[in-house]
């Protein structure tokens, strides 16, 4: 599945009546398998295009579509991951995995199954009968991921999933989630306020300005092609290609943040 945005504006009206422009028109491509990062300041509009490539929010202006056919709302092909995992503290870690599976109906045996399957893929095997509060903030993010794998959506939609995490834990969720995306071919559109985090798990990168938001750098990422995936994440972090194009993308920001950051 690929989807597309086609001069995707959006307007706010707050309660006081004033009018945010949050989004400004916006095109864009986003192919099936790749995985696209965005960056840019806080309040430049990254949360509301996840939000209208979600469904939950209509644009006000312009068409977001999947696959040529425009969003009409949510759905369980596009899954949803955001930086707080918001499961249910009174369901187990299994159950809160089968949520979905179970609203789509699917037998209790199968259930059971590809929650287990998924929990595994995200390095929770043995967890599945604990309750999410027992659960680390990292592991309260693998089950998410696992909740939204276990649907099986072509396209994962992130926001800022690893803000809230100690480094140690959000360079091995990094790592897995490569790892899984890579196995299972999906298409990933992922927000982060770290251009060194979009620059290890994108292959493409996009840099928008301040608000109104729009993209004003759409930058391949070829670094794990040059070295072909081998070296591990410390190591590629250090690479002479990785630094330049870790501060071309800061420098980018900090240029598109406008006269409000100098
Ligand atoms: N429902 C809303 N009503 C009014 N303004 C909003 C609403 N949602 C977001 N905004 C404003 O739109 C701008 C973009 O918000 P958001 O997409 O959350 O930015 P980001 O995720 O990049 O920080 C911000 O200025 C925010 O205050
Ligand atoms: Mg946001």
């Amino acid at each position: 599945m690929s989807f597309s945005l086609e001069a995707v504006s959006q307007r706010y009206i707050t309660d006081s009546g004033e009018v945010v422009h949050a989004l400004a028109d916006t095109t864009l491509t986003v192919e099936k398998g790749s995985f696209v990062c965005v960056v840019g300041p806080s309040g430049c509009g990254k949360t509301t295009l996840l939000k209208i490539l979600a469904g939950f929010l209509k644009p006000t202006g312009g068409i977001a579509a999947v696959d040529g056919e425009p969003i009409q709302g949510p759905s369980w092909q596009r899954g949803v991951v955001f930086q707080h995992a918001n499961l249910y503290p009174w369901l187990t870690v299994r159950k809160n995995v089968e949520l979905g599976l179970k609203f789509r109906n699917v037998a209790a045996a199968e259930r059971r199954k590809i929650a287990e399957d998924c929990l595994a893929l995200v390095g929770l095997a043995g967890f599945e009968d604990k309750k999410t509060y027992e659960l680390s903030g990292g592991m309260q993010q693998r089950t998410q991921i696992a909740r939204v794998l276990a649907n099986d959506p072509e396209i994962i939609l992130m926001d800022e999933p690893f803000g809230a995490l100690d480094a140690l834990t959000r360079e091995r969720l990094q790592m897995d989630l490569l790892k899984i995306s890579r196995e299972r071919r999906k298409t990933i559109f992922f927000i982060t306020h770290s251009v060194e985090e979009a620059v290890f798990l994108g292959d493409r990168v996009l840099v928008m300005s301040a608000r109104p938001g729009r993209v004003v750098l759409d930058e391949p990422v070829r670094i794990s092609e040059t070295y072909g995936r081998i070296l591990p994440g410390k190591e590629l972090r250090s690479t002479p290609e990785f630094v330049e194009l870790r501060d071309k993308i800061a420098d980018q920001i900090y240029e598109s943040q406008g006269d409000a950051a100098r």
